[in-house]
């Protein structure tokens, strides 16, 4: 089995992913898709950023959309535990010859930013502003009823490299895809929040983000998505499904927003709190890996992914060939 062991006394405590910033192009359009077609709540905006939380978070934003030139990624965050976490993880970080700094980032408390040895830009906080709730403020649902932030999905060149980095983080392997002829993984699920991931890693040129995906209440929001996308000018955003993974069990769609960020719809995986929680190996060819109802993914789903701003992508490492929709 090519997964290292979990290891369940960390430097620092991730609590969970906490949010994405994304450079888009256009505000307007990015602000039709976002919040009036998918139905994320806008905490902030102004002529350069739009600021946003979905139903469930109390936390300011899980995701910012920057005005930019050209589309890119420019940071994924995580929450940790306590401000002790805050140092312990600076200390980590520079001890391995990793870039460190201390940033200023609005509604949030002390942040450091960083990178993983792939050049994925991190930033770490333990507070960001609280907001009321609004859960229960049902008159505000719209959209796909995105619940809360639920993974990051990234291509990275190398998944063993990224699975050893982030396990010796914490994060624990739920799921793995293995290629059978040379042993090495393919693609790896990682959690700390206890669902089956916070972090997953695809096979390909990368780093580059694959997706961010959203917690939805259930299945049938998926289909109202899709009617709306498919009568309001967004049929062509709609790229893969609706389906139900293989791996993680979850009922899912992928879409892609006016700049062609990629954003999965994700309900109903499993709890993966217990700390000797086996993973699941799954093989490259099998069909069901991908879509547990066999219909394989579109090529464009393997191939095209979110640039993190001045990072070059390297190719991948291992060749191996998934299974691609003809
Ligand atoms: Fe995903």
């Amino acid at each position: 089995m090519p997964v290292p062991a979990p290891n369940l006394y960390p430097p620092f405590n991730i609590v969970r992913l906490s949010h994405v910033e994304y450079g888009v192009r256009d505000l307007a359009a990015s602000r039709a898709f976002w919040v009036d077609t998918l139905g994320l709540q806008v905490s902030y905006e102004d002529d350069s950023r739009i600021y946003l939380r979905a139903m469930e978070e109390r936390g300011h934003h899980c995701v910012v959309l920057a005005k930019a030139e050209t589309p890119d990624v420019r940071v994924l965050g995580f929450k940790l535990w306590d401000d002790a976490a805050l140092d312990t993880a600076a200390e980590w970080f520079a001890a391995r010859g990793l870039p460190v700094a201390w940033v200023e980032r609005p509604h949030m408390g002390r942040t450091l930013r960083t990178a993983d040895p792939m050049g994925i830009p991190l930033e770490f906080y333990v507070k960001m502003d609280r907001l009321a709730p609004i859960h229960q403020q049902y008159k505000l649902y719209k959209g796909v009823k995105p619940l809360r932030i639920d993974h990051f999905n990234m291509f990275v060149p190398d998944v063993d490299a990224a699975v050893a980095f982030y396990g010796d983080i914490g994060f624990r392997v739920t799921e793995y895809t293995e290629d059978d002829e040379s042993g090495k993984l393919w693609a790896a699920w990682m959690h700390r929040k206890g669902g089956v991931h916070d972090v997953a890693f695809t096979n390909g040129t990368g780093p580059r983000l694959h997706h961010t995906a959203f917690w939805v209440p259930t299945p049938l929001n998926i289909i109202d998505l899709l009617d709306l996308m498919a009568t309001t000018g967004y049929v062509t955003n709609i790229e893969r499904g609706p389906g139900r993974h293989g791996i993680s069990n979850a009922f899912f769609l992928y879409v892609r927003d006016p700049d062609g960020h990629r954003i999965e719809i994700y309900c109903s995986d499993y709890q993966t709190v217990d700390p000797d929680m086996e993973p699941i190996r799954w093989s490259l060819t099998d069909p069901q890996r991908q879509t547990l109802w066999g219909a394989p993914a579109p090529r464009s789903w393997f191939e095209e992914g979110s640039v993190f701003a001045g990072v070059a992508p390297q190719e991948a490492l291992l060749k191996a060939q998934p299974i691609v929709a003809p």
